[in-house]
């Protein structure tokens, strides 16, 4: 999936008044490309991500998804938009602990109406492909961090989406387990030619990216091939 952004600017209002978060957004991501942000805490990166994933709407300028504009959609389109289009990675896995592994992967696809039969074929598929068949029927808390992150990397993938977004995958790991997390990734976009973006403070993160851009208060400072 292709990603364009054209002077984008968010901003809140707050008692105090209003507050730019960010300020003329304009970049590019190729169809298949691997792009990281990084920047310091509060310049703006996790709300950059929330505008390009549908999550929030920027206040001006504009977001296309390939050749669609989804910048000024309303509510029941951007949910089908990230439903169908989007994977989402966060820090914090965000896993249902009531559901096992494999029940998790499944739900995105009930939402969008496949099949028992395809939800789980597809769901031991996206298992095996991170690396954790074995764990199919275990509940997320009797996994280690590195491993449930690779369950919400599965679920992520469960609609076959044109982009992944990764708000910090690794933020919360140990290097080796924060390693496997990141080559998972990698290979899911070498192999399947998804976009990537991955939001991250750590330089050998980002190393593995095409290309990386700054963020420095909510501007975009400079970007490195
Ligand atoms: N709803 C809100 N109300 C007030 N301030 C907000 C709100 N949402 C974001 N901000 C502010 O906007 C700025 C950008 O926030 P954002 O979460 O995008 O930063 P970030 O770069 O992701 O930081 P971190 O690296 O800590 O995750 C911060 O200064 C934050 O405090
Ligand atoms: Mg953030």
């Amino acid at each position: 999936m292709k990603i364009m952004l054209q002077g984008v600017y968010k901003y809140i209002e707050t008692q105090a008044g209003s507050i730019k978060l960010l300020e003329n957004i304009n970049l590019e991501v190729h169809q298949g490309e691997f792009m990281a942000i990084m920047g310091p805490s509060g310049s703006g990166k996790s709300t950059l991500l929330y505008q390009i994933g549908c999550l929030d709407i920027p206040s001006f300028g504009h977001i296309f998804l390939d050749e669609v504009d989804i910048s000024q959609e309303p509510e029941s389109i951007r949910e089908q938009i990230r439903l169908h289009h989007i994977g989402f990675v966060f820090q914090n896995y965000n896993l249902l602990p009531t559901l096992t592994v494999i029940e998790n992967i499944m739900l995105p696809m009930q939402f969008s109406g496949a099949h028992k039969g395809e939800r789980k074929a597809r769901a031991a598929s996206l298992l095996r492909l991170v690396n954790l068949a074995s764990k199919e029927n275990e509940k997320p808390t009797n996994l280690s961090g590195g491993q449930q992150q690779r369950v919400a990397i599965a679920r992520a993938m469960a609609n076959d989406p044109g982009i992944i977004l990764a708000d910090e995958p690794t933020g919360n790991l140990d290097g080796k387990s924060g390693k496997e997390v990141l080559e998972v990734l990698h290979s899911i976009h070498e192999n399947q030619r998804i976009s990537l973006v991955l939001v991250t403070h750590d330089p050998k993160v980002a190393s593995y990216a095409d290309k990386i851009f700054y963020l420095d208060d909510g501007k975009l400072r400079a970007t490195v091939f």
